[in-house]
Formats: C-alpha cells, structure tokens, sequence
C-alpha cells in the first residue's frame, strides 16, 4: 500500500529538495502571522458556553489588532470547522462583526480532523493559482456545543461494508487499530504519559504564551490554556476504565484519547513579495501538503501513509525534518504510526500533543502549525511535517520552512 500511495505523489512543479524548499522566491506562499487561541476543557472549561461565531468573531479581531493589516486588503478566507450547523454563515457573520469589510469572500471546509490544515491548504493553493494575494485560514470547534453528530446514511448505502465501517464511531476505530496492530497496553499508556508529562511540562515553563493570542469575550480575557492536567501519572492512567467496554479489546479511557476541548487558531498567508512590499513580518514559508486514504477501519494508522507520500513528493528524507506535530487522536493510533514511521519521539510533539492538549477538531489542523513553527523558533531549526488521521479514513500531512528569526 505504502508504495501504491508514494509512487502515485507525482508532482512536476512542486520544488523538490532541500536547498530547492529553502531557496526564497517571490513567488513562494509565506505566513505572516500564525497564532492560536488558549483551548478550553470541553462542557466544563473557560470557552463551554463560547459558539464557534463568538471564537471566531473575537480571534479575527485580535489578529487583526496585533497585525495592524488592512482588512480591507484581505482576498479571501477559509475556515476549517466541523460540527457547527451553518458553518458558513457563522463565519462570514463572524467576520463582518470583526469589521473585516463585505467585500471579502469567505467558505468553510470540513475534512474532519485535518480541516485546519486544509483551510491553510486551500488558502495557500489560491495564492499558489494567482487568485489570491492575501488570505486568511483559521480553524475553530466548539466540542462542547457542537459534539460529533451521528452520521446517517441510507440503508442501501450503509450495505457497503466499509460504508458501514466509515460511519462507526472513532473510539472503535481506536480499538480495531489496537487489536489488529497488536499494540501493546503498556506501551499505549506510556505514549498518552508522555504527551500529558510533555504538556504539563510546557506550561509550567509558560512556553504556549508565544503561540497564544489571548482573547476578549464578553468582557473577559482568555489568554491560557485550561486543558492540561498537571497530576497525570502511570497510576492514575491506569485505575481508568475504558470508555469503549464494548468494541474489541476495550483499552481506550479518557487517559489515552484525545482530550475533548474548544478553541480556535488562524494563519495570514501571502506572497513573498506581497510580505516584503507590505512590511509583514515572515514566520514560514509553505511548502505543500498531501492526502490519502485508508480503510475506515483503521483511519488512525493514515499518518504511516500521508507523510512518507508527503516526503517522497518534496524530495525529502524523513531525516531531514526537523520536527513532527502528528496528532493524537488515540494512544493507540499514535503509538503504531510513531514505530511504524521509524521517527524518533524526541522529534515528535515535545511539548504533548491532543492526548493532553485536547483536539477541537476544525482547531488542531492549523494548532498543529502555530505549536510546530512557535517550536522551531525557539530551536533555531526548518523544517515542521505535521499530519493526523481523518474520520472515516483518511490522513493528510502539510510541510513547512520556519523562517522566524529568534
Ligand atoms: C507538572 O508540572 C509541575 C510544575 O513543573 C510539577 O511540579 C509536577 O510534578 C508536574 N506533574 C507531573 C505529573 O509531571
Ligand atoms: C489506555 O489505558 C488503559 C488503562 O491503563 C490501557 O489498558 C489501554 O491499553 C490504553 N489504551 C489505549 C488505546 O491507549
């Protein structure tokens, strides 16, 4: 499968390469701005009752405040969120309210789990394409007002055993993934200890104060995260009992899955030359991304194929990135791709990942580029690869180039 999925990345004009991705040309795709929200512990955190207008609406604004753009100036925005009903006109009336004027366009795209990377994604093609010089991506979830809708499709449809299999609910596919992959249980809960050991590492050290662009909601500012939970241990991850005691070997708990959580995050792209023309600070440079698909059985293992397609279409070695921010939507998914992929950990989510942050699904595809470039800064290092698996089978991965001065 690996190899069907590499050797389809043909790609003629995308670079290839190293010195070809760090080489700076007018003409590149640039972020000038990548910042996010502080996530709130869904049904019981700071943004509960916050609705993804609200987020949205107060982040453009701030980001409008810091950047000092004209909004005016902005050609299009995309917003990657997933569960919000009329997402589309929560967002332009989000926008509107933020004073961004009517004359600039909006939509929304939802490919579950890596819709914020896809709204950078599209963003970035748009200006790749010459239709856009300026653009906005964002990507928000409120998990608490908005959880995942039971999907329904026809009968006839839902025949179709991996039509049936599409459908089912993640902890099942987290279940499947550990069954089938043989993962070990003591491995899995030693993967969830060191995203939450991580997370609760980095904000004592106040380090997502450079990433976080703190909000104003009705009055009050929102400006750290109140997901992290600073007392996990082996222990007490494994006195949890399992939140699936149904499906297959009944080993995910709420230690090792994802956290539930709101929040949203955004990225100004444009052109190089725009950047410079307009004074813009440059953070990054986007390179591309890929996506693929699997079974929907095992939609958690997708990483395993979308960043070596991803690698293989740029021209580079797995070696050659310099950090990875892959979601964790499980333990167990993100145990097997880590050991699948042969990377080392240490290059992996270093300060924890969704297990301890939480995943607002429409959020963590563009929280996974904030988190990944605010780091590389702070190394002094290039290249950031984040991916993550997708509902109903699929994993997307994006490449990027930090250019951020320390
Ligand atoms: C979390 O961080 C605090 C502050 O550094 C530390 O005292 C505590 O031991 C940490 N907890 C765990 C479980 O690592
Ligand atoms: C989650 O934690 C439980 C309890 O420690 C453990 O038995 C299981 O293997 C872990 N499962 C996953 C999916 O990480």
């Amino acid at each position: 499968m690996l190899s069907r999925i590499a050797s389809r990345a043909a790609s003629t004009h995308a670079p290839r390469g190293l010195s070809a991705i760090l080489q700076k040309n007018p003409d590149d795709v640039v972020i000038t701005f990548a910042k996010r929200t502080p996530v709130g512990r869904a049904r019981k955190g700071q943004l509960k009752d916050v609705s993804v207008d609200e987020m949205l609406h107060a982040l453009f604004k701030a980001s409008l405040q810091e950047t000092k753009i004209d909004p005016a100036k902005i050609d299009d925005i995309c917003v990657g969120t997933c569960h919000p009903p009329s997402p589309l006109y929560a967002s332009r009336a989000a926008a509107l309210a933020a004073g961004i004027p009517s004359h600039v366009p909006i939509s929304t795209v939802n490919r579950l789990c890596s819709s914020g990377l896809m709204a950078i994604r599209n963003v970035a093609h748009s200006i790749k394409a010459g239709e856009t010089t300026l653009g906005l991506a964002a990507g928000v979830e409120s998990m608490s007002l908005n959880p995942r809708p039971t999907p329904e499709v026809s009968a006839s449809v839902a025949e179709n055993p991996e039509a049936h299999d599409c459908l089912q609910p993640m902890g099942w596919t987290s279940e499947m993934v550990a069954e089938t992959y043989k993962v070990s249980r003591q491995k899995q809960d030693e993967y969830a200890l060191i995203s939450h050991t991580r997370a609760n590492e980095s904000i004592a050290k106040g380090i997502f104060k450079d990433e976080i662009i703190p909000i104003s909601i009705r009055g009050n500012i929102f400006s750290t995260d109140d997901t992290v939970r600073p007392g996990v241990t082996m222990e007490s991850l494994s006195g949890l009992k399992s939140v699936f005691p149904n499906w297959g070997e009944a080993s995910t708990t709420a230690g090792n899955a994802s956290g539930v959580g709101d929040g949203a995050a955004l990225c100004i792209l444009t052109t190089r030359a725009n950047a410079e023309q307009e004074g813009m600070d440059i953070v990054a440079k986007w390179v591309g991304s890929a996506i693929v698909g699997v079974e929907p059985k095992y939609m958690g293992i997708a990483p395993v194929y979308a960043i070596p397609k991803l690698l293989s279409q740029v021209g580079l070695t797995k070696e050659d990135v310099d950090l990875y921010e892959i979601n964790e939507a499980f333990a167990s998914q993100f145990a097997y791709c880590v050991e699948e992929l042969g990377i080392p950990i240490e290059k992996i989510n270093p300060n924890g990942g969704s297990i301890a942050v939480t995943h607002p699904l429409g959020m963590t595809g563009v929280r996974q580029v904030v988190t990944g470039l605010a780091e590389l800064k702070r190394k002094d290092q290039k290249l950031l690869v984040t991916s993550m698996c997708i509902g109903s089978g699929m994993g997307a991965a994006g490449i990027f180039v930090n250019e951020a001065r320390r």
